[in-house]
């Protein structure tokens, strides 16, 4: 008998595995744990200060103090990892992105701060040049064109001043090509052997970012669109290709973006590949079930945990989310 062939009813009565909770707690393929969870947050300059983020109702922009108490209670709450995104103050954007690689920019203090009083949560970073660009794309713009090799010039450095800040994770988001590989020789001739990289592989060019250009400041500079880098929404092969050519160039993870409208990739990458493999649920999605639970309409903790377990299901073995404390709060408290 075949997986997809069970007995005939009533030797199969489906429902008998339903009926209670034990049950069905006994028969469930999968768990939601707090281990899966990786927080992004944003942060911004100034001492003891927050900033809303208005498409993103629930999300603030914290100081770099701040972020460190979050990072804390973050840890407190089981999860693993917290992914960094500065606010940049529109001053330091430049054409060629220098604050990008400055060792003391935001985003290299904040780990700095972080590492320093809370060792044992891992530190992602965003390798893009975006939040430094005054023209708000991820690479360099040279007569309209984002220009490839010389972009990834630009984030080699500015990996490596992540790297050296003492970031555990680097997430080049820019997808521009050759990038890991570059990346990856950086730092082994530079003696960081054990950073690792999770590549935004399988990104796709997307509407659902809008919320995450407003809370890190770069809807404003940003002119025209990303389709020259990011993927196409109607392609999947090509986003297998990508994948399979930042693991060989040396990416120890993997991630699929945006989430939820790419299960379908999510799970042809874990099952070609069988990589770490993550699913980052961003900032549109978010503000969909945010929007949705606010008007009523839906039930913001039941949908926000319905989509944090698609993505396991999905063979993602965890997601950047936005809901991160909110769902590690719920499964501590063992949500079923
Ligand atoms: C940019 C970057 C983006 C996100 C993460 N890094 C936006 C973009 O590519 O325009 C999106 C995250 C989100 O929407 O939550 N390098």
């Amino acid at each position: 008998m075949s997986k997809s062939h069970p007995p005939a009813f009533p030797l199969s009565r489906p429902r008998r595995m339903r009926r209670t909770p034990a049950l069905r707690a006994l028969s469930r393929e999968d768990r939601l744990s707090t281990d899966d969870l990786i927080w992004p947050v944003f942060v911004c300059d100034g001492c003891a200060t927050t900033q809303e983020v208005p498409s993103m109702p629930g999300v603030i922009r914290r100081s770099v103090d701040l972020t460190v108490e979050a990072a804390a209670e973050a840890h407190a709450l089981g999860i693993r990892a917290i992914c960094l995104f500065p606010y940049t103050d529109p001053a330091l954007k430049t054409d060629l992105c220098e604050e990008a690689w400055n060792p003391e920019n935001l985003s290299n203090r904040a780990i700095r701060a972080i590492k320093a009083a809370v060792p044992d949560i891992a530190i992602m970073t965003d390798v893009a040049l975006d939040p430094y660009n005054a023209q708000g794309h991820d690479g360099i713009v040279r007569g309209g064109e984002i220009v490839n090799d010389e972009s990834v010039a630009a984030l080699v450095k500015m990996a490596l001043a992540q790297a050296e800040a003492g970031a555990d994770i680097l997430g080049p988001s820019d997808m521009m090509d050759g990038r890991i590989g570059a990346m990856r020789a950086a730092l082994e001739e530079a003696g960081l052997i054990h950073t690792t990289i999770m590549s935004y592989a399988a990104k796709y060019a997307s509407a659902f970012y809008g919320p995450f250009r407003d809370a890190v400041g770069a809807s404003g500079a940003l002119k025209g669109d990303k389709k020259t880098y990011q993927l196409d929404p109607l392609n999947a092969d090509e986003a297998l290709r990508a994948v399979g050519r930042d693991i060989a160039e040396g990416a120890d993870m993997v991630m699929v973006k945006p989430g939820m409208p790419y299960l379908d990739i999510c799970r042809r990458v874990k099952d070609a590949f069988a990589v770490p493999t993550y699913a980052y649920q961003v900032s549109g999605e978010y503000a969909m079930i945010r929007a949705a639970a606010g008007n009523g309409w839906i039930d913001g903790e039941k949908a926000m945990m319905e989509s944090l377990m698609a993505f396991r299901r999905a063979g993602c073995d965890g997601v950047l989310t936005y809901f991160a404390p909110e769902a590690a709060t719920l499964i501590r408290a063992g949500w079923d």
